[in-house]
């Protein structure tokens, strides 16, 4: 407990670590005629720094597309482009552009066939199988149907960071959608990263955690496949904080379905900090929210992103399909 008065508290004898979630003391008007405690692990409103591009990276225009801008620094509406079409270099090269700099791009009434739409994400490189997943026909496309398949994706994730090359990125289009709800949220984790107290970045700073599938899919997996996943899918390490390797941008990578423990750590303050971390994936000022309709297409940056789909259409049918890029080793 943090006890906040009037007068600062006295410091911590130095060989008690710093609290995870350091709360810093609240300098209120005198007088204060009562003491007052904030949570440890509550999170103080504020200005959020928002920062879309990396820092001197000047903003330029797009000229093969519109981009319609979805949110302050994640998640832009493309148009004027018909991906069933290949894409010429020049499209692609800003295509890329503008996934990282708003790490989301949205097309709206796109209807591809599977074949189209893994042609349009092999643009950015090969495709990843999922073996934990139900697919659609090709083993690089996953289907997302629960009344076929019982899987659940609201909770804040990056999508296989158990894996030791977590996907680079996705292309998922909904081939139906429910009357209401249904809507897909996005985080930005380079918001995440740049918001953090100094103290808990300094606490995080060349840290590794420890990914793990088992928490987001043993409850989904049949009993018999399970060994199986787990020898193909042991525990990996990577850094708390990713660098962006194309624009050198540090994240927060940990998120609630994969990751377990902060390597080195003692499990409480593991827990302790790693709570706090997922909690940073909340805010609303670092998210994007899409309202799908049939033939949507959502392509996101899998490496600084987090992402949640809505699970608020009771029975309602909802089938979407996505396929993934393979990506490299975190650093
Ligand atoms: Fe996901």
């Amino acid at each position: 407990m943090t006890t906040h008065a009037a007068a600062p508290a006295p410091a911590a004898p130095a060989t008690t670590p710093a609290p995870a979630a350091a709360v810093t003391t609240t300098t209120a008007a005198a007088p204060l005629l009562r003491p007052f405690r904030i949570p440890d692990d509550g999170l103080h409103e504020g200005p959020r720094v928002l920062r879309r591009l990396p820092e001197g990276v000047a903003e330029r225009p797009y000229e093969l597309f519109g981009v319609v801008p979805q949110a302050a620094t994640i998640g832009a509406e493309i148009r004027g482009l018909d991906l069933s079409r290949p894409l010429t270099g020049a499209v692609r090269e800003e295509l890329n552009r503008a996934l990282l700099e708003w790490k989301v791009l949205f097309f709206r009434g796109q209807h591809l066939a599977p074949d189209v739409q893994r042609a349009f994400a092999r643009n950015w490189g090969e495709l990843e199988t999922n073996p934990l997943l139900a697919s659609a026909g090709p083993a690089d496309v996953v289907r997302f149907d629960r009344s076929a398949v019982r899987t659940f994706e609201n909770v804040w994730h990056t999508d296989v960071t158990f894996r030791e090359r977590p996907a680079m990125g996705a292309v998922l289009q909904l081939r139906e959608v429910p009357p209401r709800g249904g809507d897909t949220m996005w985080a930005d984790m380079a918001a995440a990263y740049d918001n953090l107290p100094a103290e808990v970045r300094e606490r995080i700073d060349g840290a590794r955690a420890v990914h793990d599938f088992l928490p987001g899919f043993a409850r989904f997996t049949a009993p018999e496949r399970l060994a199986e996943h787990q020898e193909a899918f042991p525990p990996v390490e990577h850094p708390v904080v990713r660098r962006h390797p194309e624009t050198g941008r540090r994240m927060l990578f940990v998120n609630t379905s994969f990751t377990t423990h902060i390597s080195g750590f003692a499990q409480e303050e593991s827990d302790r900090l790693l709570r706090l971390l997922f909690q940073q994936a909340h805010v609303p000022e670092y998210q994007v929210r899409w309202r799908w309709q049939a033939g949507d297409i959502a392509f996101w940056d899998n490496r600084a992103t987090q992402h949640y789909a809505v699970g608020d259409y009771g029975s309602e049918r909802r089938v979407a399909e996505r396929v993934a890029i393979a990506g490299d080793r975190p650093f």
